[in-house]
C-alpha cells in the first residue's frame, strides 16, 4: 500500500492554504494518516533555500535550477518515505509551480523544465493537482491586505497573468490529476463542492 500525494497550486492571493487544515482534517476523519508540508521548503535545507528564493534577487535560471535542488531534498527526505508508509502527503506547491512562474512568469524555456523534472522525479507525478483559480484582480485585491510581500508577491498584474495562463494550461493538458477549483466562491461553497473527492466512509 502507498499513500496518494495531493498538491496544491494557485497564484499568490487565489486561497489555497485556507483550504490546506480543512483538506488535511478531511482525510485524517476518512481514516488517513496525513502529512502537510510546502514548497520551495519542507526540509531544513529546503527551508534555508526558501529564504533565498522568496528574498534574495537570482537569475532566472538560478531560481529554477534552486526549486528543484529543493523539491530533490524534499522527496528524498519526506515525500517518498511518507508514501512508502502510507501516508498520505499534502504538499502546498510542487512542480505545476515552477512550470507556472518560472516557465509561464519568468519565460523559462518548458524543455529545460521538462528536463530537470525528469532528473528530479522520473515518472513521479502527484496523485490529485488541486488548482485554485482566480482572476489576477481579485488574487491583488487579497495580497493587498499582507504587510510584507515576497519576491514574487511584489511582481506586477502581467506577471501573475502569465502564471494563470499555464497553471491553466496545464489543468488542460492534464485533465486526469488536474481539479480546477473556482477560488472566487465562498469558502463553504468549495469545501461543499470538494467533498466528494475525499469521501467518509
Ligand atoms: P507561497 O506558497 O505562496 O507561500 P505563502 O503562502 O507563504 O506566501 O510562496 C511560495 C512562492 O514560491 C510563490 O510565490 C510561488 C513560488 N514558487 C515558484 O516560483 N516556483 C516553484 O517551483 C515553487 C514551488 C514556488
Amino acid at each position: 500500500m502507498t499513500g496518494k500525494f495531493i498538491t496544491l497550486e494557485g497564484i499568490d492571493g487565489a486561497g489555497k492554504s485556507t483550504h490546506l487544515d480543512w483538506l488535511a482534517k478531511r482525510l485524517e476523519q476518512a481514516g488517513h494518516q496525513v502529512l502537510v508540508t510546502r514548497e520551495p521548503g519542507g526540509t531544513p535545507l529546503g527551508e534555508k533555500l526558501r529564504e533565498m528564493l522568496l528574498n534574495h534577487p537570482m537569475h532566472l535560471e538560478t531560481e529554477a535550477l534552486l526549486m528543484f535542488a529543493a523539491r530533490r531534498e524534499h522527496l528524498d527526505k519526506v515525500i517518498l518515505p511518507a508514501l512508502a508508509q502510507d501516508v498520505w502527503v499534502i504538499s502546498d506547491r510542487f512542480t505545476d509551480a515552477s512550470f507556472a512562474y518560472q516557465g509561464g512568469g519568468r519565460g523559462l524555456a518548458v524543455e529545460k523544465l521538462e528536463a530537470l523534472e525528469e532528473w528530479v522525479q522520473g515518472s513521479l507525478q502527484p496523485d490529485l493537482t488541486l488548482l485554485f483559480d482566480v482572476p489576477v484582480e481579485v488574487s491583488r485585491q487579497r495580497l493587498s491586505n499582507n504587510a510584507t510581500l515576497d519576491r514574487f508577491e511584489q511582481e506586477q498584474s502581467d506577471f501573475f497573468q502569465r502564471v494563470r495562463d499555464q497553471y491553466l494550461q496545464r489543468a488542460e493538458r492534464f485533465p486526469g490529476r488536474f481539479r480546477i477549483v473556482d477560488s472566487t466562491k465562498r469558502l463553504d461553497e468549495i469545501q461543499n463542492s470538494l467533498q466528494h473527492l475525499f469521501p467518509i466512509n
